[in-house]
């Protein structure tokens, strides 16, 4: 055997060895432990209990907390912030009879001290090295804060913007939004759990909870197996690939049967065919919630229910704590259902070197270095001003040029520090949430002081008062240029925030007519968690970016976008409606039996009688600065069997004035298939640096993986048949296409 082959051979065998060796003592560690552990002792490992400090969902009074820790009846707190809380809460925990360590959970979504862009819009800069890197800054983070363990990522596929939820996702796309789910999970989990600045990550929100019908919270979710297993589970299966180590169940039933109670779901898929090794907390209330739901009679059939679906954990509906015993002495379940749940939550906390250290996330010169740290603030503003989308830019009006003698900047959203952070922020007690940069602030910072800036609010986010309408004019009427911060609040999109209307709210729209009336050219900022609805605006204003909710450093990343110091790159991860009447709206539909190709003909064909079919901005959509020219397609062969691969290869010019980045993206069509195949799927893409005038050719690979689908017995395969290959700016904006052909 050469000598590298041997070297590596010797390598991977000591690694898989020194990994195995230690899970095996992990495991017998466990079993020890369990061993040790009365019946009330392990239901309480399985009871998770929110900190009132804050609350994310309906509280419920319990004066008691801290006596049932001292007396081992509670596994893990949420909402629990900063080494002096978590500190005190296990020091309590410590004087346990059995001395098991806490778990501390928190929705730590978006950033911890640091904010980053809320995920739809991270998602926006299909720029998985960015993404990662935010999700490592906030468990870094979070970890020297005393949290072992994130609710996130959120990897609910979702093609309805009515849901308030959307802005915790990924958006509309299985295959972008599997490899953000797996790019998050790395980010929190770091090189592995155990290291001090690692948290497990909790894949959610298992599953389907995305396809609420109505786009209505906690609704119901009816749907095929197929759309299932082929839209709404990969992200699931790519976190999970990515080492995951916790899921949470969701609110919504599926098909009839709630998912805390879905042993389907969990135990078949999740534990079985995926053999998942970690554990599965329930959401707030979602056991109990199956009383509501009419699939069980009472809290004892909700908690027998969920734990033989296998949810391990119960967060703060308490049915496990007051029914499990019950279960076990009226032999209903036996004992061994309850240690396999106990025995995944110790695991756990074995990893994260708890029992080592019950304090060791607790070191508060640790934490004030993390959360002061200039790198992470770096960061930040670097990822969100690759999150904000250039929707139009009519003749070139933007960039801005750093010396304009007078900006108007005017709207609701130009002072405000808090609206910046979006949904899912997370409030440190003794911590300054001033630390945010405003719009005005960052845009203060960018300008020379020979740049005169003037401000108006001009209206409120909401409601129709247009008193402050004629100061906006006027100081417009003064400037050379007028920027117009509009949009939703922060809070408008998140939790328990579906709307069914999802138009810029309030009288924002006829503030921008009245400032376009001053002939002053006008840049339009548009601030939200989610697509809106704002044809006045797409269809009048002359440039327009979509700057979401950006976090702490938004004024800055705003400002770097606006002077041109950051050329923005970012892609829509949703279809942005024309209407909500639209709504739900996706790219990769089916054609059906009667496609509608144009909006002036509807008659006997799959289309509204009064509105267009199409979009107002496509999944992908997003200039930028410069142009860019899609040239050269080749592919190596139009043959393939199921063991090849084509190479195909493109190149990309950047044609216009300033050097850039693009997202080259690959759409396939299977042609005719077994079962209906979407007119096009995103496959691959690549998000690429060329400086202004430069060429780059690059290669995509086609393979079996690339061309399977599930079929009508829902097994994953490949047939034979002809393939549409299209590479695009966008799934509407396609710029080349060839054929190919899958043969036997
Ligand atoms: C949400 C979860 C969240 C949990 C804890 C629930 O209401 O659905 O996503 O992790 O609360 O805050």
């Amino acid at each position: 055997m050469p000598l590298k082959f041997f070297i590596s051979a010797f390598l991977f065998c000591s690694i898989f060895f020194t990994v195995s060796a230690q899970q095996k003592t992990w495991s017998n560690k466990v079993d020890s432990v369990l061993h040790l552990m009365t019946l009330e002792e392990k239901i309480g490992q399985l009871n998770q209990y929110t900190d009132d400090l804050t609350l994310t969902g309906p509280a419920t009074v319990d004066n008691d907390k801290a006596s049932q820790i001292k007396n081992g009846q509670v596994g893990s707190l949420l909402n629990s912030l900063g080494t002096t809380r978590v500190r005190s809460w296990q020091t309590m925990a410590m004087q346990s009879r059995l001395k098991i360590p806490l778990l501390f959970g928190q929705d730590v979504i978006h950033g911890y001290k640091t904010t980053f862009p809320i995920p739809l819009a991270e998602a926006a800069s299909w720029d998985m090295d960015a993404i990662e890197l935010s999700a490592r800054i906030a468990a870094t983070e979070a970890s020297a804060s005393g949290i072992n363990w994130t609710f996130a990522p959120m990897v609910d596929i979702a093609r309805d913007p009515r849901w308030g939820r959307v802005m915790e996702g990924a958006g509309e796309d299985t295959y972008l939004g599997s490899l953000i789910a797996k790019a998050r999970v790395t980010g929190f989990q770091g090189k592995k759990l155990g290291g001090l600045d690692a948290v497990m990550a909790c894949v959610k929100h298992f599953a389907a909870y995305g396809a609420a019908v109505g786009g209505r919270d906690y609704n119901s979710v009816d749907m095929s197996e197929r759309q299932l297993w082929e839209v709404y589970l990969p992200p699931f299966k790519a976190a999970l690939d990515a080492g995951a180590a916790t899921f949470m169940n969701s609110f919504n039933d599926v098909n009839g049967i709630p998912a805390t109670g879905n042993a389907y779901l969990q135990r078949t898929i999740l534990k079985g065919k995926w053999n998942f090794t970690g554990f599965v907390v329930s959401d707030w209330g979602s056991i109990g919630e199956m009383v509501n739901h009419g699939y069980v009679k009472n809290d004892y059939e909700a908690a027998l229910s969920a734990i033989r679906a296998g949810s391990d954990m119960d967060m703060e509906s308490r049915s496990y704590k007051n029914n499990l015993a019950k279960l076990v002495k009226d032999n209903k379940i036996p004992v061994s259902l309850i240690d396999d749940a106990v025995k995944r939550i110790l695991l756990k906390k074995f990893e994260l070197g708890l029992f080592d250290d019950p304090f060791r996330f607790c070191n508060t010169t640790r934490e004030q270095q993390a959360l002061n740290n200039a790198a992470h603030v770096k960061a930040a503003r670097a990822i969100a001003a690759k999150s904000i989308v250039l929707l139009k830019n009519e003749n070139h009006l933007l960039p801005l040029s750093k010396s304009t003698k007078t900006i108007a900047f005017i709207g609701p959203l130009v002072k405000p520090l808090l609206q910046n952070k979006g949904f899912w922020d997370v409030t440190i007690p003794g911590v300054d949430s001033n630390f945010i940069v405003s719009q005005w602030k960052g845009l203060q910072n960018k300008v020379g002081a020979s740049s005169t800036l003037l401000y108006a609010k001009g209206c409120d986010i909401e409601g129709d008062n247009k008193a402050g309408f004629a100061e906006a004019i006027a100081i417009a009427k003064q400037a050379d240029v007028v920027i117009l911060s509009i949009g939703e609040k922060r809070d408008m999109s998140g939790e328990a925030k579906s709307r069914s209307n999802i138009n810029i709210p309030g009288v924002q729209e006829d503030l921008l007519k009245e400032l376009l009336a001053t002939g002053k050219p006008v840049v339009v900022l548009i601030n939200a968690g989610r697509p809106l609805v704002f044809n006045y605006t797409a269809d009048h204003a002359p440039a327009i970016l979509y700057t979401w909710w950006l976090g702490s450093e938004a004024g800055n990343a705003i400002a770097d976008v606006l002077f041109g110091d950051v050329n923005p790159s970012a892609k829509l991860p949703m279809t942005f409606p024309l209407s909500v009447g639209q709504v739900p709206i996706y790219y990769n539909h089916f054609n059906t039996g009667r496609p509608a190709t144009n909006d002036n003909n509807h008659i006997y064909n799959s289309s509204y009688t009064d509105l267009s079919i199409f979009p107002k901005y496509a999944f992908g959509y997003g200039l930028s600065y410069t142009d860019f020219k899609y040239s050269d397609l080749k592919i190596s062969k139009n043959k393939m069997t199921a063991k090849d691969q084509i190479d195909v290869a493109v190149t990309i010019t950047n044609t216009g004035k300033y050097d850039g980045e693009e997202v080259v993206q690959l759409y396939l069509h299977n042609k005719v298939a077994s079962v209906v195949r979407p007119i096009k799927e995103l496959k691959d893409f690549q998000k690429i640096q060329i400086a202004t005038g430069a060429s780059k050719t690059i290669h995509f690979q086609i393979n079996a993986q690339k061309l399977s689908f599930y079929n009508q017995q829902l097994a994953w395969v490949t047939e034979p048949g002809d393939f549409e290959l299209m590479i695009g700016s966008s799934s509407a904006d396609i710029r080349l296409k060839t054929e190919f052909e899958l043969v036997k």
